[in-house]
């Protein structure tokens, strides 16, 4: 049975089994609940978002609203202003640190796309493919030190350590990533370094600096960045599965781009560990080569080895660990709703 045959079969087989969290836990809102709660911070941050991505330069316009434009996930976003909500914060403050995080964000796909040669995001032809690869990167550093700018205004030294910290961790991530590309060595504790720092880190900040707004004490900062940084790892498991599994027309990105740039992600690492001798040289080859028509191949050596399953069960243990990290957490709706967005994170179909 060829890669996307077997694949379609095992994810039939998936459907009829048991959801990952049938066992009983804490009150999650579902996703549509959590967007109707947080609805009205979510408009207020992007009629902010519009008011603060403008320039001079026509160029920075016209990329900016490109991306930005296509909406995205605003996950990072959107767990930043719930987490503030759920430690009861009744200022604005948390509107523009959200801004901030998409800011941050958007910079650092502008400059991926660059360094994976992308051409598809959010379901639109990306900033290098219509633009070229000097316009994103250079538009990337407009928007990331636009972040800067809007971090000074809000005069907060502890906020700026965090971010300082993270956007740093970022750069770390992507670099390490790169060191990576092509190497068949790298192992599933190699993958998780990157993923902590290309991911988790942008994460745990979104979500720890509720705390750090609402002036609270430590714990609860503790325990926002454990949560944060737990579902980053989930999401990028998550989203390295996607690569493989998801339909492309609602992920919005090319499937494969992980193997067509000889990255090795969780399931390939699974299978490379598990195949025999013959199948194991194989990948190998395919890794050092970074080729897309292998891609049957591969997918074939995914099912065999059932590192689909074994991606989302690590996924959902990162999802459960972030889960866990509320329950100090103040009761309400809001941790509700960060109960829901670690299931989310990994259920989600782009
Ligand atoms: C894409 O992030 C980059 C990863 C860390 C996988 P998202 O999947 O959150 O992208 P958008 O913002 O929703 O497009
Ligand atoms: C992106 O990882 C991480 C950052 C943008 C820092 P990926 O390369 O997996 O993200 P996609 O799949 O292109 O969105
Ligand atoms: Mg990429
Ligand atoms: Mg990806």
């Amino acid at each position: 049975m060829t890669g996307r045959l077997a694949l379609d079969r095992y994810n039939a087989r998936m459907m009829n089994a048991a959801p990952a969290h049938a066992m009983s836990s804490p009150r999650a809102l579902a996703f549509s609940e959590t967007q109707t709660l947080v609805q009205a911070d979510m408009a207020a941050m992007d009629r902010l978002i519009s008011e603060r991505l403008t320039s001079e330069v026509v160029l920075i316009n016209q990329i900016g609203s490109h991306i930005i434009g296509a909406g995205g996930k605003r996950l990072r976003p959107r767990l930043h202003l719930i987490a503030a909500r759920a430690l009861g914060y009744r200022g604005n403050e948390h509107l523009q640190l959200a801004a901030i995080i998409e800011f941050i964000h958007t910079s650092t796909l502008l400059h991926d796309d660059v360094v994976d040669e992308s051409d598809l995001r959010r379901g639109r032809k990306t900033a290098n493919a219509l633009w070229g690869n000097a316009a994103s990167v250079l538009v990337g550093d407009f928007l990331y030190s636009r972040s800067f700018q809007l971090m000074v205004e809000l005069d907060r030294m502890a906020v700026m350590q965090v971010l300082a910290d993270t956007t740093n961790a970022i750069a770390e991530g992507e670099v390490l990533q790169l060191l990576h590309v092509n190497n068949p060595d790298v192992d599933e504790a190699a993958y998780l370094r990157v993923i902590e720092r290309k991911t988790a880190v942008l994460f745990a900040a979104a979500t720890r600096l509720a705390a750090v707004l609402c002036e609270q004490d430590a714990s609860h900062g503790a325990s926002l960045y454990d949560y944060g940084l737990n579902l980053g790892y989930a999401f990028q498991i998550a989203d390295d599965v996607l690569d493989y599994t998801a339909d492309e027309t609602a992920l919005g990105k090319h499937l494969g781009a992980d193997l067509a740039e000889g990255k090795a992600t969780l399931p390939l690492i699974h299978a490379l560990g598990h195949a025999n001798a013959d199948r194991r040289l194989r990948l190998r080859e395919i890794i050092e080569h970074g080729t897309i028509d292998a891609m049957p191949e591969v997918l074939d050596a995914i099912v065999a080895s059932d590192s689909v399953a074994y991606s989302h069960s690590r996924a959902r243990h990162y999802a459960n660990k972030a889960e866990a990290a509320l329950q100090s957490l103040p009761d309400n709706e809001w941790t509700a709703a960060l109960r829901g967005l670690a299931r989310y994170a990994i259920d989600r179909s782009n």
